[in-house]
């Protein structure tokens, strides 16, 4: 039985990240009551305690922990108590979100089982990471091959910002799909990109990039994700395709940088099943939830596969006393490869 308060890390002024005690929410119809055994942090949780400045609502998108209660009208069979869950919820707007002890959350979308073998810190980075680098991938563009159905013909993508937390599981993803997959880093983590399943890696920072995707594809590219999208990430990308230019598949939504190349922005929001108005307004029609539905399923099928890794992780000490820390690395530019990851019972005055 869940107790009725607890700790969590919640939006104080500014966007920063205050630890405090506040009420465990209430489960309601469709969502399940998680207790929460790690969290890991997102871009995301800043942007958005900073954007909604909704002080006191609970921080936190991605977590992984253990079904504790399952609400109304959750389809049979669906979650049980006592299942290990990974996923993500919409933090930094209401009472409930990942940086707390216990947090309620949709039992159908953006939640699917933690893959074996994954611990719980590693499995809070699936729920963001994950879900954004098969949108990415396969609602992003179209005519790729995926992990289920690889191809045996491999043609070339680029994953821009291949050591993001996006990038990293968008390579694993694309070369179990069989593809030729070419990324872009600093150079420091270019051993890093190759053991996840690079083929070549580039120095976004080198002036040449472009010209030198361009030549090593023999002006093949057509396909990229763009997990940065941000600055010159997609002139860069357009300069690397051939003639015929290509398709990026971005996570910030900006114009085609040139004629011949198309783009498509995806969001991991969406995959929530619910309407809302930030960032960017959504109708969650019945057949985007359908999609919904689909994608978290196709993410546990390729999981399932036993092939993909965990990205490294950066726990911070303290739990959730230390989310102010994680935000302060993360909006210092400091993160590199790595995905800041809080265990709960790490917190003072939590027990595991
Ligand atoms: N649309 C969505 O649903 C969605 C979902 C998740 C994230 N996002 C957004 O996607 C972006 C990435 O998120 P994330 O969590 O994957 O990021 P992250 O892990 O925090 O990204 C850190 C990485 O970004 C790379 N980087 C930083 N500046 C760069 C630049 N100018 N050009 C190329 N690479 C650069 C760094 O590479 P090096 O250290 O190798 O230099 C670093 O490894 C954020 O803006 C986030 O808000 C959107």
């Amino acid at each position: 039985m869940a107790p009725l308060r607890q700790k969590a890390a919640v939006v104080g002024e500014n966007g920063t990240a205050v630890l405090t005690e506040v009420n465990v929410p209430k489960v309601g119809p469709g969502q399940v009551l998680v207790k929460v055994v790690a969290a890991a942090q997102n871009p995301s949780d800043w942007k958005m305690a900073k954007e909604l400045k909704a002080i006191g609502a609970v921080l936190g998108l991605d977590y992984a922990g253990v079904v504790e209660e399952v609400g109304a009208d959750v389809p049979a069979g669906l979650r049980y108590i006592g299942e290990r869950v990974c996923g993500f919820v919409k933090g930094a707007e209401g009472p409930s979100g990942a940086f707390s002890e216990y947090l309620v959350g949709s039992a159908k979308y953006a939640v699917i089982p933690i893959p074996a073998g994954w611990s719980f810190e590693d499995a809070a980075q699936i729920g963001v990471a994950g879900l954004t680098a098969v949108l990415a991938l396969w609602e992003g563009n179209t005519g790729l091959p995926t992990p289920l159905a690889p191809t045996t013909t491999p043609f070339p993508i680029l994953v821009y910002g291949g050591s993001s937390a996006v990038g990293i599981y968008a390579i694993q993803f694309a070369k179990l799909a069989g593809l030729r997959v070419l990324a872009t880093a600093s150079s420091r983590n270019f051993d890093v990109l190759k053991d996840y399943g690079a083929d070549e890696v580039f120095d976004y920072k080198d002036p040449e990039v472009s010209q030198k995707i361009r030549a090593a594809t023999g002006g093949k590219l057509r396909h990229a994700v763009d997990t940065i999208s941000e600055g010159s990430s997609g002139a860069i990308i357009a300069a690397a395709f051939g003639e015929d230019g290509g398709h990026i598949g971005q996570i910030l939504p900006y114009s085609s940088p040139e004629e011949n190349v198309t783009v498509k922005f995806v969001l991991g929001y969406r995959l929530l099943g619910e309407d809302f108005e930030l960032p960017w307004p959504f109708k969650a029609t019945p057949e985007y939830r359908e999609h919904s539905e689909k994608i978290g399923k196709f993410l546990a099928q390729i999981l399932a596969l036993g092939k993909v890794k965990p990205m490294p992780k950066l726990i911070l000490p303290k739990g959730l006393a230390s989310v102010q820390e994680g935000f302060d690395y993360m909006t210092s530019g400091k993160v590199s490869a790595q995905k800041i990851t809080y265990k709960i019972a790490d917190t003072p005055g939590v027990s595991a």
